[in-house]
């Protein structure tokens, strides 16, 4: 039995289905009661003991933009202070590449919340994945509301697809728990701009691209190439392959 928090989520919504491919038994969790999944808030720690029991393996994706320090640091806690009681073997927690050399604030969090899986005594593997395609797309479509294209476009990006990850956390997980810190990244490196070009392509879309500068350590750090990694096994799918899914 693994449990799937975040299983609503866009990484959830490709391990779910992965994980039942493989013939295992997986119980999805949600805020929200759905049939056939668990409901549990890692805010609250509500449901997390029913979550957590029977229960060989988590693999632990769920995450708030907004709550975070509840919801990622404290959360995680609780979950896996219950995993432990509940003698969980194996407790997967989905990082991102590049959060030691990034100042973000959500990115800070990611990285506490790592010590927190490391220091559980539950058996842990962290797999730190690039950023998903949906992301860059939300990301050029901000830089897109006032017309033009607004971006810095040499930000370098290494785009991973979701179901990439998912198969990568399926073989994870046959592994059983490592201890280690692994990273996924998609099948190429690409400057903002080169996304950018793919995706105005794709939607048949003139508009143009201003060229902006982010300042200071965060611009300078992703076009250094913290968010990317040489790192294999790598994803294979494409931004391209996304961009032509969707359009
Ligand atoms: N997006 C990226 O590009 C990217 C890249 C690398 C790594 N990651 C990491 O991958 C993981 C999944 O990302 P995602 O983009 O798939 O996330 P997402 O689509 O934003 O989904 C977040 C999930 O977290 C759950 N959640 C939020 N608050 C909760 C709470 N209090 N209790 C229980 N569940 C709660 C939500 O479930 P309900 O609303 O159903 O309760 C939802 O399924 C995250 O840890 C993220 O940091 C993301």
């Amino acid at each position: 039995m693994i449990l799937v928090t975040g299983a609503s989520g866009t990484l959830g919504s490709a391990v779910v289905p992965r994980l039942v491919a493989d013939g295992h038994e997986v119980r999805p969790m949600s805020r929200r009661a759905r049939p056939g999944w668990v409901a549990a808030d890692l805010l609250t720690g509500t449901g997390l003991r029913e979550a957590v029991e029977g229960v060989e393996a988590i693999v632990h994706l769920a995450s708030s933009p907004t709550k975070t320090r509840g919801t990622d640091i404290e959360g995680t806690r609780r979950l896996l202070e219950a995993a432990r009681a509940a003698g969980v073997r194996h407790v997967l927690y989905i990082s991102i590449i590049g959060i030691d050399r990034v100042p973000l604030s959500y990115y800070k969090i990611k990285l506490e919340t790592e010590a927190v899986v490391r220091a559980s005594g539950v058996p842990f593997t962290v797999l730190r994945a690039a950023q998903f395609p949906s992301l860059i797309e939300t990301l050029l479509r901000a830089s897109s509301k006032l017309g033009p294209v607004l971006i810095d476009r040499r930000l370098v990006f290494q785009p991973v697809a979701v179901e990439d990850v998912a198969d990568r956390i399926a073989e994870l997980l046959s592994g059983g728990a490592t201890g280690a810190t692994e990273q996924i990244a998609g099948p190429e490196r690409l400057t903002l701009e080169q996304l950018t070009k793919q995706w105005l392509e794709a939607r048949h879309s003139r508009r143009p691209i201003w060229p902006i500068h982010i300042p200071g350590r965060f611009g300078r750090e992703i076009r250094a190439g913290a968010l990317t990694t040489d790192a294999s096994p790598r994803g294979t799918r494409t931004w391209r392959d996304y961009l032509a899914g969707r359009y």
